[in-house]
């Protein structure tokens, strides 16, 4: 009988906390993927010690062997030589700023620069590798379809050298504690956050299920 290779799942944590929301939805996600029979790896960034891109170009000098590789060496490096191995690749950050993290900023120049041809301006990968975000954030559904969701979808689009597709998958409203009454958090209506985590969050969990299992 003729046996397929498994599929490589990398999970990417993009955030610093590793019980909340984040990470409990990268969790599932996980688990999704290891139900699926899936080679799983979860990588915490903020873990690692390393940079963005250092514009070192050494993927860009002529004659180099195996140019789609990033030639700077520091904690991410394992982690690229992971992810351009991968089949599937999900991603989850919380929004700081209106933004994901610098962790995961700097890990999207570094997977994705040496992809990147300076000749045609198109992707060299060779590898297809689909792509799932998972951003969490304080905001409403509302307020991401407002502000955040076409800069998202702008500032994923990058992923496409990946030659897969790229989803990104708001979780908004998001409880930042447990208790709001020890906090200096007054403007925030706590209590609605907490309620929507008990109502909400469960289905988000199901979907992140879902996506790494691919379904
Ligand atoms: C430094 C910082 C900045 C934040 N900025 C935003 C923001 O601009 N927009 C937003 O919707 N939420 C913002 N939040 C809330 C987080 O995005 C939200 O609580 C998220 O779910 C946290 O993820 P975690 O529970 O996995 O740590 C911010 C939180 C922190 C700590």
């Amino acid at each position: 009988m003729e046996r397929r290779n498994a599929v490589k799942t990398v999970i990417v944590n993009g955030g610093p906390r590793k019980e909340w929301n984040t990470a409990q939805l990268l969790r599932s996600a996980a688990e999704g993927a290891q139900a699926a029979g899936a080679e799983t790896e979860y990588i915490d960034l903020y873990d690692l010690s390393y940079s963005g891109c250092r514009s070192c170009l050494a993927c860009k000098r002529k004659g180099v062997e195996n140019p789609c590789r990033c030639f700077f060496r520091d904690g991410l490096s394992p982690v690229i030589e992971k992810v351009h191995q991968a089949h599937h690749l999900i991603i989850g950050s919380p929004i700081y700023f209106g933004q994901p993290t610098g962790q995961l900023r700097c890990f999207l120049e570094r997977v994705l620069f040496p992809t990147l041809s300076y000749n045609s301006f198109s992707s060299i990968f060779t590898g297809k590798i689909d792509v799932d975000v998972f951003l969490t954030m304080g905001e409403t559904k509302e307020s991401y379809d407002r502000i955040y969701k076409e800069k998202m979808e702008a500032y994923f689009a990058p992923f496409h050298s990946f030659k897969g597709t790229v989803r990104i998958h708001p979780v908004c409203d998001t409880a930042q504690v447990k208790d709001y009454s020890e906090y200096e958090m007054a403007g925030i209506p706590g209590a609605r956050k907490l309620a929507l985590r008990d109502v909400e969050f469960p289905a988000m969990l199901q979907l992140s299920y879902e996506v790494g299992k691919r379904n």
